[in-house]
């Protein structure tokens, strides 16, 4: 039989502090398939980075289960790498430091130069080769974020978690980190799980958004296919029907959920990409 991927089943997570303890999270039933990319989308603190640090094995679902390949997450593991949307590179290390300490963490089989070839070999993917050897505080935040996802890459993981990676970059920066990351995760067969606020970064990455209802007790509100094949371009996908079709589609969820329940009108002027 076909072996499962990834998947979360019935997953709830409470957090306790002191006599007080809040279900974040209910009932939440999502399979994701080997090279898929899916994006989560849905108000603040409903658990999108809950669910991620739950599949990233940082933290345990208090109910259900969460599967990599048919077995249980328990702990983190190097097949499921994450870049957060602060970078959270070592302030002491260069950026190629950054790089080697993960390839050393992972591939303790490599001779000295392999290592170090692995490192040099994703920094040039994501076009730092010519910064490798500056600190985090001498690179741009767009640099810095490159290179965390360079980092992550470097441990060829299977699965990439994406937490707001691309949140605090100015527009066109961002645009062309998510480029990258559409162009790797083809590349690399890679399977994405991304939490997102930008919608249109949803809709232009995604093989399918899932769209969290809120808090507490979060369970999945509705799912959407975005269907535009790979590899995508940017202007044609932005500029068809089927995308503002989807992404009103994104708005009209999330509004609604706002004003707590039913379908809201579409939002009518929102600026596209
Ligand atoms: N370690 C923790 N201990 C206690 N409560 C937590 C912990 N982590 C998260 N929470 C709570 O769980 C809820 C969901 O948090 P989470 O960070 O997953 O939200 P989010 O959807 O990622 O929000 P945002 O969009 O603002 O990043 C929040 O109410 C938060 O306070
Ligand atoms: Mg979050």
């Amino acid at each position: 039989m076909h072996q499962k991927f990834l998947e979360l089943i019935n997953v709830g997570k409470s957090f306790t502090r002191g006599s007080t303890t809040t279900e974040v999270l209910k009932g939440v039933n999502l399979e994701i398939a080997k090279s898929q990319f899916v994006s989560v989308i849905g108000h603040s603190g409903c658990g999108k980075s809950t669910l991620l640090t739950m599949i990233a094995g940082l933290e345990l679902p208090t109910a259900g289960s969460v599967c990599f390949k048919e077995r249980e997450i328990e702990k983190p593991g190097q097949e499921r790498a994450v870049v957060f949307q602060n970078h959270s590179l070592l302030p002491w290390r260069t950026v190629k430091e950054n790089v080697l300490l993960a390839v050393n963490a992972v591939f303790t089989k490599d001779s000295k130069a392999q290592r170090l070839a692995r490192a040099e070999k994703w920094l040039e993917k994501v076009g730092l080769k010519d910064h490798q050897n500056k600190f985090p505080h001498e690179i741009s935040g767009g640099m810095k974020q490159r290179a965390g996802i360079a980092r992550a890459l470097a441990m060829e993981p299977e699965v990439l978690l994406l937490d707001e990676p691309f949140g605090a970059l100015d527009a066109l920066t961002r645009s062309t980190l998510q480029d990258e990351v559409l162009r790797l995760h083809i590349e690399n067969h890679l399977t994405v799980f991304m939490v997102t606020h930008d919608i249109d970064e949803a809709v232009y990455c995604s093989d399918r958004i899932v769209m969290m209802n809120n808090g507490p007790r979060a369970t999945i509100g509705k799912i959407v296919d975005v269907p535009f094949a790979r590899p995508r371009e940017r202007m044609a996908v932005v500029e068809s029907e089927e995308f503002a079709h989807i992404r009103t589609d994104c708005l009209r969820f999330l509004f609604s959920r706002k004003h707590g329940g039913g379908d809201a009108p579409a939002p009518a002027a929102v600026p596209a990409a």
